[in-house]
């Protein structure tokens, strides 16, 4: 399954934090939002991802990441000329979808509890229909809504209603198999102008090929869409971190926990970043890693080299 991130749009909510800066790139607590979404594909197992933004923005995002080696993946980087909708995603990135499903997370969303990475687990070998993920909110009329019946089978999707059907909110995770591209080719803009997701969505429900998945309570997932919910969502990860003494969505554990790189490499990877409590802690997670993996030999990770395109 390939990957998409989407970290375009204008950040105006942002401003003037966005005037010289992309969202995706302001700092959640101690790193790059975009590290949240980035750290979900890859716990999903999605090793080939595609980062989409604007002209302007997006040579950040590659000084940022690189083409992803350092971490056992591969990230390549297309441009939205102008924000004109999630679902253009499946339309800029259609050749990086190819012929295979893929997964979509938009680059301000943050996700965080345990038993995320076990949660997608089944999703991983998804070829068929989409599964879109709900959170119950306090305030759904700001999101795309789920209605489901007690079996918890979808039966509508509604973007930012006036009065919501329901509580849950469809989160910024979306798993398709491949007719997406061409369900993205036939929609038309909404009456704001955009490719809607939402709309993308309703067309596989009509399809009856359109399921959710309940996140539940046990798990968070933070808004970053204005001044005080950037602000909070830094605060909740300094307490987990603080509390647990572990980061969440540190991209390189990410990648040595998964077996994409091997700990020599996620040691070398902490080293370039000693002078911060971050790349200390990535030393740390080599080290761990490396006893706990019963003094393995230094090589190919658990999950091996990246499999050719
Ligand atoms: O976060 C989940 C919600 O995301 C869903 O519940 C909604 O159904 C979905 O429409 C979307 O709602 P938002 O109001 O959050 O969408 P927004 O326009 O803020 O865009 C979300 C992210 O995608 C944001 O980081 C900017 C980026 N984006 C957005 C558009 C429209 C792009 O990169 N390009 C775009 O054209």
């Amino acid at each position: 399954m390939r990957g998409i991130i989407l970290a375009g749009g204008t950040g105006s909510r942002l401003l003037p934090i966005t005037r010289g800066t992309s969202k995706q790139l302001l700092p959640v607590y101690d790193k790059p939002m975009i590290y949240y979404p980035l750290s979900v594909l890859m716990l999903a197992g999605v090793r080939d991802i595609l980062v989409i933004s604007s002209p302007g923005d997006l040579p950040q995002y590659r000084e940022l990441l690189g083409d992803g080696s350092a971490i056992g993946i591969r990230l390549s980087y297309a441009v939205q000329e102008k924000p004109r909708g999630i679902a253009e995603a499946f339309l800029v990135g259609a050749d990086h979808i190819g012929d295979g499903p893929v997964a979509l997370v938009l680059g301000d969303n943050v996700f965080h509890g345990a038993g995320f990475a076990e949660l997608l687990r089944p999703h991983r070998s998804h070829t068929d229909g989409c599964v879109l993920f709900g959170y119950a909110v306090r305030d759904p009329e700001r999101y795309g809504v789920a209605e489901v019946d007690e079996g918890g089978r979808l039966l509508s999707i509604e973007e930012k209603p006036d009065h919501p059907k329901s509580d849950l909110a469809i989160t910024g995770l979306y798993l398709y198999d491949n007719d997406v591209v061409s369900v993205a080719r036939g929609l038309r803009p909404s009456a704001r102008g955009e490719l809607e997701i939402t709309d993308v969505n309703r067309e596989y429900l009509a399809r009856g090929k359109a399921s959710l998945v309940n996140l539940g309570r046990g798990l968070a997932w933070l808004d970053t869409g204005t001044h005080d919910s950037l602000l909070e969502a830094s605060q909740y990860i300094k307490t987990i971190e603080h509390r647990q003494g572990v980061r969440v969505a540190c991209i390189e554990e990410v990648a040595v926990r998964m077996g994409y790189i091997d700990p020599d490499q996620c040691h070398r990877l902490g080293a370039g970043l000693a002078s911060s409590g971050y790349g200390q802690y990535v030393m740390r997670v080599a080290e761990d890693v490396r006893r706990s993996a019963g003094r393995a030999p230094s090589g190919a990770g658990l999950s091996g080299p990246l499999p050719a395109r």
